[in-house]
């Protein structure tokens, strides 16, 4: 079977591609990114074993894929993706990340290729000690244009539902180290700044707050387990590793740098609520997630240790 990775060169993408020899029965994969990121070195050493085809892309296209064929899966993670700087560029985040959807339903639905859409836990804002999917739409409140479009993506997916088999998986924050790691999430700038003793700026209401968290180990899990067991439910499932608060995260990074200095500083990302996020819902279906977050963050900040 082949598989199609859109942004490969990413944080997620680049891992999976660097991993994806671990999924039975995939022989080929066709890999995709429009490289405005530049991240060639994402590419860089690629194992033969996982049989790659690198294509640039730009998806905002619509007839971008028109000459892929074969294909069965399609796991899109192609998408402008820094939740904070969305905030001045929400048409432009809207322009492409929603275009680049619309080329991958048209391409699913044309090739009859199972889609993984990857959305965000950050669409929650309910007040609730534990949110989980049943959650009502009134009370799911993105706190960012970044977050907003992942709703829309969700809901475009469930208006195709009849015409696609599909899941969409709300990820928490990632972290780990991949060839294309990136440093504006949450648990890696962190550690970045811990490393070059910057101050890490933490919003003033956060510090206590819990939000979910995913290594990337765990998201591979998720990817694997899909298209192994052929598991398309055409519905929103949480993903995560774990519940932590930023001064839990700040305590683990602590333990590979003893001095780090915290700043409180005002964001647009600020509310007052601090939830758990609830994975039983994947977990029923016998997807257990609990890979170590405080590993990936010793794996990044072996990464940053001579800088
Ligand atoms: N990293 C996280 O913490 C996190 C958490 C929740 C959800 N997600 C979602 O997972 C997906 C992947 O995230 P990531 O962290 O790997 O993102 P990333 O920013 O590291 O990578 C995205 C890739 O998409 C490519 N891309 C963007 N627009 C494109 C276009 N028009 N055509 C072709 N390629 C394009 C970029 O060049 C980049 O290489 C995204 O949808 C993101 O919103 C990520």
């Amino acid at each position: 079977m082949n598989l199609l990775i859109t942004g490969c060169c990413g944080h997620i993408g680049s891992y999976l591609a660097e991993n994806v020899n671990k999924i039975k029965n995939i022989k080929k994969t066709f890999i995709v990114d429009n490289l405005d990121s530049n991240r060639f070195d994402s590419i860089f050493n690629s194992k033969k074993k996982n049989n790659l085809k690198f294509l640039i892309r730009d998806l905002t296209n619509k007839k971008s894929l028109d000459d892929l064929k074969d294909i069965d899966f399609v796991i899109h993670l192609a998408s402008m993706t820094n939740a904070e700087q969305s905030f001045g560029k929400k048409n432009v985040m809207y322009e492409n990340n929603i275009s680049c959807f619309k080329t991958i339903i048209r391409f699913c639905k044309r090739t009859k290729a199972k889609l993984i859409h990857i959305s965000s836990t950050s669409v929650y804002g309910k007040q609730a000690k534990i949110v989980d999917e049943t959650c009502e739409q009134k009370y799911l409140k993105p706190q960012s244009p970044y977050a907003d479009i992942k709703l829309i993506e969700e809901k475009m997916l469930k208006k195709e539902n009849k015409f696609l088999r599909y899941n969409s998986f709300r990820f928490g924050t990632i972290s780990g180290v991949s060839k294309g790691i990136r440093f504006h999430t949450a648990v890696n700038k962190f550690c970045f700044n811990a490393s070059i003793n910057a101050d890490i700026n933490v919003y003033k209401t956060a510090l206590h707050q819990y939000r979910p968290y995913l290594s990337l180990k765990d998201a591979f899990k998720v990817f694997k387990f899909c298209i192994e067991k052929n598991f398309f439910h055409n519905d929103i499932f949480n993903v995560l590793s774990g519940n932590y608060t930023v001064n839990q995260i700040i305590t683990k990074i602590r333990k590979y740098k003893k001095n780090i200095n915290i700043k409180l500083v005002k964001s647009q990302i600020m509310n007052q609520l601090s939830y758990h996020v609830s994975q039983k819902k994947i977990n029923r279906y016998g997807l257990i997630l609990n890979s170590n977050i405080e590993r990936d963050i010793r794996d990044t900040m072996k990464l940053l240790r001579n800088i």
